[in-house]
């Protein structure tokens, strides 16, 4: 796929477009080790590209695990309360604080990037942020099935009974039943639920219809990508390769 140069830095980097154009002009870009000549110019994600002699290593598209804080909500923009964009871009990914700017892959991110569906403002966990579109639909289309598992702190005892009623489905106010879902008593008060569907605050609704508040929700795991334990709360780092063709190879 061939880019502009300009939409390429500008997407790259925190240049806008009418910077990159001047910083071309300017000679400070060099593709393929030749200067550029103007933002028209098309290069492709394999060129080599260097702005004042520092790598722009663009991507198509990427693909972010944050472990989510509670406080903050899945979402592009708000007025109110901070993003989860907004929280990745103000913080640098997890072993990046150490490594001079210069050599960090993906200080820039994407200016298109989303969170993969939702958590609630209060739920800590796992949270894909990419802008492969077409990835994020087919994880989150309902045809798909995709398990989510969630660790869940309750204000009562669970019992035999709660995994029954778990596994058969309950009615939340739907057109239909839940569907089968997983619950693995780890502890009176804690477990572990499995889910594939993702309805509006499904899990504290499921809870709710057995008689329990939910007092501490976390999502473990999306499909095929498990949160990586040593990723602290509010910590993000980027998807490996191997994740990433995990979860494409999932449908
Ligand atoms: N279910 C909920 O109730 N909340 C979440 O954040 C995710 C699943």
């Amino acid at each position: 796929m061939n880019l502009r140069l300009d939409k390429y830095l500008a997407d790259f980097t925190e240049l806008t477009r009418s910077q990159a154009k001047k910083e071309i002009r300017e000679g400070r870009v060099q593709v393929n080790g030749e200067p550029a000549k103007t933002g028209n110019d098309k290069v492709a994600f394999s060129d080599s590209i260097l702005w004042d002699g520092r790598e722009i290593r663009g991507q198509q598209y990427q693909y972010i695990m944050l472990n989510k804080p509670a406080g903050i909500i899945s979402s592009t923009a708000d007025d109110r309360d901070e993003t989860v964009v907004e929280y990745i871009k103000k913080h640098s990914p997890v072993g990046m604080d150490s490594v001079p700017e210069h050599d960090r892959k993906s200080v820039f991110l994407a200016k298109d990037l989303f969170p993969v569906g939702r958590l609630d403002k209060d739920t800590e966990g796992l949270l894909i942020l990419t802008n492969d579109g077409e990835l994020a639909h087919r994880l989150l289309s309902p045809r798909h099935h995709v398990a989510k598992k969630y660790f869940v702190r309750l204000d009562k005892d669970l019992n035999t009974t709660d995994v029954d009623k778990m596994r058969e489905g309950l009615d939340i106010g739907e057109k239909r039943l839940t569907s089968p879902a997983a619950l693995e008593i780890l502890a009176p008060r804690e477990a572990l639920l499995t889910i594939t569907e993702g309805k509006f605050h499904q899990v504290k609704r499921m809870f709710a219809k057995l008689g329990k508040n939910v007092i501490y929700l976390k999502r473990t795991e999306m499909g095929t990508l498990t949160l990586d334990e040593s990723l602290a709360v509010g910590e993000w780092r980027v998807l490996t390769e191997e994740e990433i063709q995990n979860l494409i190879n999932i449908m």
